[in-house]
């Protein structure tokens, strides 16, 4: 097993030695690695297990940062920056050739991002290069949002662990890139459509529903536990399926289920986003078959709800 502790030396040290470290971020854990080192960028697909054609997100400690790895910056890009960084915005810019190709599959663009989490950030402060991070989990399973998570299952392929806690949002960043100057929403997420859209106006949302190796992205099945996941009406759902072989997962209501976890108690939808990949990991381990579960109301980081728990349903 991994060890965890909050040793900011220690962690840099693995890492400017070419080790991966998981790190917590607001947003979900992140299994980090030098960004401008391909064999530490290597390791990182290899502990994930994740395809080569999928790129990985780029970590840096501000705006500042960020100007050395990528090209000229769109003005709509700076101004969602100066907004919302630090925080759990992902913008697509093209990148510099310092960023190695492993980084983003061969893309042009790099997807860069400032977590907002204070050790983190002291983390990146205090070293000399960004941070390739992808969720700490392996490839196409649900995201980690406490260190035992990461701990858990890839717990026996790295050294250590920086504990932040339970991650305050829950679920990952928006990534937003750019055509013609005008931002696009490629993954929903911990940024809400609504807060992009006051800042920058109508944004369109194109998410790539594919599991075509040309078109990196979204994949159609992930965050997938290892049961089978139904989605629809919970009521309807517990006439047709055998409740006993069954986990539930429900937005607010207390359905009285023996196996059961209710994301939202208060009905917050914020609440519901930070426990989701919580509940689903419990449900998982669970003695049940099978996990029914229902959609968060479709407004805010109901959305990212959402795109999560159809992604974690698909097959
Ligand atoms: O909140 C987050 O974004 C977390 C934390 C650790 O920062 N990271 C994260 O990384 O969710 P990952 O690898 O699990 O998801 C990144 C997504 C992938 O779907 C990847 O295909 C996409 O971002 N991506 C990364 N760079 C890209 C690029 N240049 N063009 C298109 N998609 C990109
Ligand atoms: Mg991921």
């Amino acid at each position: 097993m991994a060890e965890i502790g909050t040793d900011l030396l220690k962690a840099k040290t693995f890492l400017e030695h070419g080790e991966l470290v998981a790190i917590p971020t607001e947003t979900v854990y992140g299994l980090a690695g030098n960004a401008l080192n391909t064999s530490a960028v290597a390791k990182i697909f290899s502990v994930k297990d994740r395809p080569w054609f999928d790129p990985i997100i780029v970590h840096v400690p501000d705006l500042e940062h960020a100007k050395s790895y990528v090209q000229e910056i769109p003005e709509q890009a700076i101004l969602l920056a100066k907004h919302f960084w630090p925080g759990p915005l992902t913008l697509l810019l093209n990148r510099q050739s310092i960023i190695p190709d492993l980084v983003t599959s061969g893309l042009s663009t790099v997807g860069i991002r400032c977590p907002n989490h204070s050790i983190t950030r002291d983390l990146l402060k205090s070293l000399s290069f960004p941070l390739a991070a992808p969720s700490a989990n392996p490839f196409g399973y649900i995201s980690p949002t406490r260190p035992e998570h990461v701990n858990e299952q890839l717990g026996n392929k790295i050294s250590y662990i920086l504990d932040g806690g339970v991650c305050s949002i829950g679920i990952e960043s928006t990534i937003v890139g750019f055509e013609n100057n005008h931002p696009m929403v490629y993954r929903l997420g911990g940024l809400t459509v609504e807060s992009i859209e006051a800042l920058v106006g109508k944004v369109s949302v194109q998410l790539h529903v594919s599991s075509d190796p040309t078109a990196p992205g979204q994949m159609k099945s992930h965050y997938a536990p290892t049961k089978k996941v139904i989605l629809g009406i919970l009521p309807d759902l517990l006439k047709k399926y055998n409740p006993n072989n069954a986990g539930v997962l429900s937005f607010q209501v207390d359905y009285k289920m023996k196996y059961q976890f209710i994301l939202a108690p208060s009905g917050k939808i914020d609440e519901a986003a930070q426990n989701l990949f919580i509940g689903l990991r419990l449900l998982d381990k669970m003695p049940v078959d099978i996990i029914l579960a229902e959609m968060a109301p479709e407004i805010g980081l109901g959305r990212a709800i959402n795109d999560r728990l159809i992604r974690s349903a698909a097959e």
